[in-house]
């Protein structure tokens, strides 16, 4: 930590970085994580009007988009940062990449602030499984996983723990991603067979998981893929012009949701009118509504990504990195020991006069907004 400088007193956000979270992982298993962070989701969605809620704040690219996530209750504030780059790997940089922050509501201060990449693998997949644990077909055993780079091998363990999958058929367009995955999960109880298409993959199977990564409209999942009682996980169309099934999938099926203003703008429901009927899964969790009604129902879980998600897996990563002894007090925002007198942690830097300053600092904005970006 850099000296405290006069006047301010001791950091007190709690700062868990990168590698904060893969030790905490590798100390407590990625099993247990995916069943802490999902039950501690199960908890927060059957409270669901305890939260203020809002769909997220998007900034959009042709590219990609960056995203930000609020929530909060009475207690906790949380938000999250993440951008959605599907081209990014071409590049050696992920396609998703977040970071988090708690603060406390009751004086607004930031308590956490973390890295969310790998935890946000970790609650989209908790989120899956506990969703199908409802909505598929019980006695599911075999799941089509399309889509097998960064959040894939979450999405299989997770299915695998909560919902009893042995088997797994593999299909991406980029066959080293699904060769990354079967080297990934090798020795872990699960049969593995890479498919040739995204049809071939779903032969059979129970489940399709979806979960792949492009920037368009895309038809993974087509009509002809549709048996009864089949469970569609579609996770990669979060985005508006980013989508994943056929309309006519969405039509045969009963359709579940996170949060129904976003989910509508985001998920593949964007493709329906806005009378499409869809019920939001915590609703399910509540009683409120029904789940899977019979064997033979075609249920889709349209997956965009909510902030409660966030707000659980934060509230999850505090208590877990507490136990641990994990992470190191960051100096993030000021904590004057006279809260009134902010200026006097300034010292001599107060010298000089504005108004000059303000000349240079003018003509300095005005060359930076015309400056020709590298
Ligand atoms: N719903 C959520 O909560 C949530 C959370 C995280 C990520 N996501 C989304 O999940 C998707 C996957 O994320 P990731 O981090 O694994 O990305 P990634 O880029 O690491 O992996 C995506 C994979 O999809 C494959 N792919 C692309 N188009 C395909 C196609 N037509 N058929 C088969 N495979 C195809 C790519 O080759 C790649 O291996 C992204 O779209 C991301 O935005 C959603």
């Amino acid at each position: 930590m850099p000296p405290t400088p006069r006047g301010t007193c001791q950091a007190r956000t709690l700062f868990l970085g990168a590698a904060d979270l893969q030790c905490l992982v590798r100390r407590l298993g990625l099993p247990a994580c995916i069943a802490g962070v999902a039950a501690q989701i199960e908890a927060d969605f059957r409270r669901w009007a305890d939260f203020d809620k809002s769909a997220r704040v998007a900034a959009h690219s042709d590219v990609g988009v960056i995203e930000l996530m609020p929530v909060a209750d009475a207690r906790r504030f949380a938000f999250k940062y993440v951008n959605g780059h599907p081209k990014n790997t071409a590049e050696g940089l992920p396609t998703v990449m977040a970071f988090g922050l708690l603060a406390d509501v009751a004086t607004g201060t930031p308590t956490l602030l973390a890295e969310l990449t790998l935890l946000t693998a970790i609650r989209t997949a908790a989120m899956s499984a506990l969703a199908a644990r409802h909505l598929a077909r019980p006695g599911s055993r075999t799941m089509a996983l399309i889509g097998n780079g960064a959040q894939a091998e979450f999405q299989a363990l997770a299915f695998r723990d909560l919902l009893g999958i042995t088997t797994l058929r593999l299909f991406d367009s980029d066959p080293a991603a699904t060769a990354k995955l079967q080297a990934n999960l090798a020795g872990q109880g699960l049969v593995m067979q890479a498919c040739s298409s995204a049809a071939d993959a779903a032969r059979g199977a129970d489940i399709v998981t979806t979960v792949t990564a492009d920037k368009t409209r895309a038809t993974i999942v087509t009509p002809d893929m549709l048996a009864p009682g089949r469970h569609f996980n579609a996770v990669g169309g979060d985005c508006p012009g980013k989508t994943e099934l056929h309309p006519d999938v969405l039509r045969a099926a009963r359709v579940f949701v996170e949060y129904e203003p976003q989910s509508r703008i985001e998920g593949d429901v964007q493709q329906m009118p806005a009378d499409f009927p869809v019920t939001e899964f915590w609703r399910v969790l509540a009683g409120e509504a029904a789940g899977r009604s019979s064997a033979d129902d075609i249920t889709v879980f349209d997956s965009v990504g909510f902030a409660l998600e966030d707000h659980a897996a934060l509230v999850w990563l505090a208590d877990a990195a507490a136990r641990q002894g994990l992470g190191r007090p960051l100096d993030l925002v000021a904590a004057p020991a006279d809260p009134k007198n902010l200026f006097g942690t300034l010292g001599s830097s107060v010298d000089g006069r504005v108004s000059s300053a303000f000349e240079q600092a003018t003509a300095a904005a005005a060359e930076q907004a015309t400056a020709v970006p590298a």
